[in-house]
């Protein structure tokens, strides 16, 4: 299936990162809509924004990421050192410096240097208190080209302060926007802003169930080996379990998912 040819590009960068069980959905994303502009505001580590630069790189060559982030945690990431921006500067200048920017401040700041009605995906991973991701959504939508769409994680969490379950909410039941979720991995709300729902919000949820099973692999390998590439010693011990997993679900016996897979397992 055309659609699914993103399922053979397997992630690069590792870091840590609770964004791992969506990054197959970003590059399905990428792929399929071919994005002009993207912005994303919160990188943190990178995971999220290197799936979008990868997928760039590999299916879209048009289009151009920014990621926008002061590079300093919030109350939920928590605060972080300088070695984090250091990371996440050298893959970009090494790997992506043609399709992608890093703005290095904070997410209001950056709105200004953006033209109305000019990105065609956006996606927002900031604070999460439902007051910021509010805030952070009505600072942006302006931004967002008729049609366009919006990214939410962790629409799913409900601790602490977390609000962007209740801002998802309002958002599902609005006028002219369409939504599509997966709720595992913290949770992401996709929102297309539109008169109707595109055609890619039927195929999305014809494989949604697919690019979460790769997903929920890939966050199994991360969390074994957060900072490194995997060498096959790594994965020794934990072949049987995949090969296990493998078996169980029938979305993992998904031809170009196995070849996925078997990829990841022999890089
Ligand atoms: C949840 S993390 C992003 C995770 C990332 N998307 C990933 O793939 O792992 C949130 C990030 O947003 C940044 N952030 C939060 N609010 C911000 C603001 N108003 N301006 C700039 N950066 C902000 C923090 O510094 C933090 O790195």
């Amino acid at each position: 299936m055309q659609s699914l040819r993103s399922l053979g590009l397997n992630p690069s960068y590792r870091a840590p990162s609770s964004w791992w069980e969506h990054v197959p959905i970003a590059h399905w994303l990428v792929a399929q809509l071919q994005p002009g502009l993207i912005v994303e505001l919160g990188s943190h580590y990178g995971v999220s924004f290197f799936s979008f630069c990868e997928a760039a790189a590999a299916f879209s060559e048009h289009s151009f990421v920014y990621a926008v982030d002061n590079w300093q945690g919030d109350e939920h990431a928590g605060a972080y050192g300088e070695e984090v921006f250091q990371r996440v500067s050298l893959e970009q200048q090494q790997q992506h410096s043609q399709r992608s920017r890093l703005v290095r401040s904070s997410f209001d700041e950056a709105a200004t240097h953006f033209a109305p009605q000019s990105l065609d995906l956006i996606h927002i991973d900031g604070l999460h208190t439902y007051a910021a991701v509010q805030h952070d959504l009505n600072t942006w939508l302006p931004k967002l080209k008729p049609g366009g769409t919006i990214l939410f994680h962790d629409i799913n969490v409900r601790e602490r302060d977390f609000g962007v379950w209740q801002l998802w909410e309002e958002l599902k039941g609005a006028t002219d926007v369409h939504t599509v979720e997966v709720l595992n991995g913290h949770g992401l709300g996709i929102a297309t802003y539109a008169a109707a729902a595109p055609a890619w919000h039927a195929q999305f949820s014809e494989v949604a169930a697919l690019l979460t099973a790769k997903g929920q692999l890939l966050e199994q390998l991360a969390q074994l080996r957060p900072d490194s590439t995997f060498g096959e010693t790594d994965l020794r011990p934990y072949k049987q379990q995949l090969q296990q997993a493998q078996a169980e679900n029938k979305y993992l016996r998904d031809h170009s998912l196995r070849t996925a897979v078997k990829r990841l397992l022999h890089r």
